[in-house]
């Protein structure tokens, strides 16, 4: 089955670009790649050696991922790569450039090396202790925003499975009157959220919680008073995991994608405490994985305590996104 946990280099390009910094004329590549990185150290000299390098280690898009690299190191934009491709480079920089390269050959996730990730035309840092946002996960948050719209009165939510904070401070800066709880099982994961709260000066009115589903909640005095309760918990299963990409499986965190057997433990556990926190009328908004998102429907029409669950189709036609609100006389 094909997974939604693929990583692209950058989702909006395809590994048939190719860079205007330089054709690539493998010349040299007889299949040894030892000792050909450039003793001139110029724009075009790395980028040609790094997208051999990369080509040869069988990654998608080796000239893109060369040029983000480089563009990452010398603070400039991947165009401003083309317009001097002779422009000498510091040694310090190029020696940084081989060991990223190196590691990105290894199929370490470009984000992790660059420690930037995009999500809603925000700069979140990233690094090997969260899940690298995803631009699927975009459309949960535009869900959720829609329906704040109409609320005027504080908006009280909880984010279930934080990572990077992605959504939670996506939210943050984009509900005025939001009051957030975000809550990871992972401390880990909960210091990077936070570095991306101070980034996005949002740290104030976002409550960081370490702990399991809502057991963290306990003592706020918010029981019934949850407008929205958002989650993209882990939801590969247990036998998907092997047939992840490389990139995901041996760096993303474990914690991040697997919930059991089926892949739905997850949404089973917050489904079925959700009446003790969310306010009735209030909303459940989940990202699902491919071929959940009816099973998904499915528990919530089994608790009798939710409105008939809205399916949101993702930039594959994939349906991605649950949203079920519960019943006004439930809670
Ligand atoms: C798929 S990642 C999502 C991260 C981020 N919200 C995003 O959209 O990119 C799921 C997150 O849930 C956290 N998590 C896993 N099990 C949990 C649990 N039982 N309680 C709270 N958080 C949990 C993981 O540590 C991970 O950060």
């Amino acid at each position: 089955m094909k997974s939604r946990f693929t990583l692209h280099s950058l989702s909006n390009h395809n590994k048939t670009h190719t860079s205007p910094i330089l054709s690539l004329r493998d010349e040299n590549n007889n299949g040894s790649l030892k000792n050909t990185f450039p003793d001139k150290y110029t724009i075009s000299s790395l980028f040609q050696w790094a997208s051999k390098i990369l080509q040869v280690h069988g990654i998608d898009s080796p000239s893109l991922d060369a040029e983000v690299l480089l563009s990452n190191l010398l603070s400039c934009k991947r165009i401003d790569l083309y317009i001097h491709p002779d422009q000498p480079v510091e040694e310090t920089v190029a020696m940084r450039y081989k060991e990223s390269i190196q590691r990105r050959s290894q199929r370490l996730p470009l984000q992790y090396i660059t420690n930037h990730a995009e999500f809603m035309s925000l700069d979140f840092y990233v690094d090997e202790r969260v899940l690298i946002p995803r631009p699927e996960t975009e459309l949960l948050v535009e869900a959720v925003i829609k329906r704040a719209q109409i609320l005027t009165h504080e908006i009280v939510i909880v984010d279930i499975g934080v990572g990077s904070g992605n959504i939670a401070i996506t939210l943050a800066k984009k509900i005025d009157k939001a009051r957030i709880f975000a809550i990871d099982i992972s401390p880990d994961a909960l210091a990077v959220a936070k570095i991306n709260a101070q980034r996005h000066h949002v740290l104030d009115k976002i409550t960081f919680l370490c702990g399991n589903i809502f057991q963290p909640l306990e003592g706020f005095g918010i029981e019934s008073k949850v407008n929205f309760i958002v989650s993209n918990p882990p939801y590969v299963s247990s036998s998907e995991f092997n047939n992840l990409q490389k990139e995901v499986r041996d760096f993303e965190p474990y914690t991040a994608l697997i919930s059991g057997q089926d892949g739905l433990q997850m949404f089973k556990r917050i489904i079925a405490n959700a009446n003790t926190w969310l306010k009735p009328g209030g909303f459940i908004t989940f990202e699902v994985g491919e071929k959940q998102a009816r099973k998904v429907a499915r528990l919530f029409a089994e608790t009798r305590c939710f409105k008939k669950a809205d399916l949101l189709k993702d930039y594959q036609h994939i349906s991605r996104i649950v949203i079920a609100q519960m019943e006004e006389g439930r809670g």
